[in-house]
């Protein structure tokens, strides 16, 4: 069911200082900062010949990163995410097969303007999954 890996997201500590490790020190192609208002963060993409990387740093008061990096203050892994053809049949599955999706189960629109859900991570190894629908 689950396609490419679209991306890596990493919540970093300073935002700036990660883009000039990924642009200067690992060579990526990086992009500008990005705000995302409506997800609360700030968004540096980072494209890479088989996926992306997405740093992710807080944006605002209620920043789903804020918690992350309190408990991880040097940053860390925060999700991966797969693509799905459909997502509705996927979550369709996952739910048949008793995986929590969060929220209220229905599709939002995410950093790529396509539609994505996030699935529990206690279902899936300790790791927060994004579906996004490609
Ligand atoms: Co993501």
């Amino acid at each position: 069911m689950i396609g490419r890996l679209n991306h890596v997201a990493i919540a970093v500590p300073d935002l700036e200082a990660a883009a000039a490790q990924y642009r200067d020190v690992l060579g990526a192609q990086v992009h500008p900062p990005q705000d995302e208002p409506e997800h609360g963060v700030r968004v540096v993409f980072v494209d890479l010949p088989n996926t992306k990387i997405e740093l992710l740093h807080p944006l605002g008061e209620a920043s789903p990163i804020a918690g992350f990096l309190e408990k991880n203050p040097a940053g860390g892994i925060h999700h991966i995410c797969y693509e799905v053809a459909d997502i509705r049949a996927a979550r369709d599955r996952l739910r048949a097969g008793g995986a929590r999706v969060l929220g209220d189960g229905e599709p939002r629109i995410g950093a790529h303007g396509k539609p994505v859900l996030f699935l529990h991570p206690k279902d899936f190894n300790g790791t927060l999954v994004e579906l996004e629908e490609a």
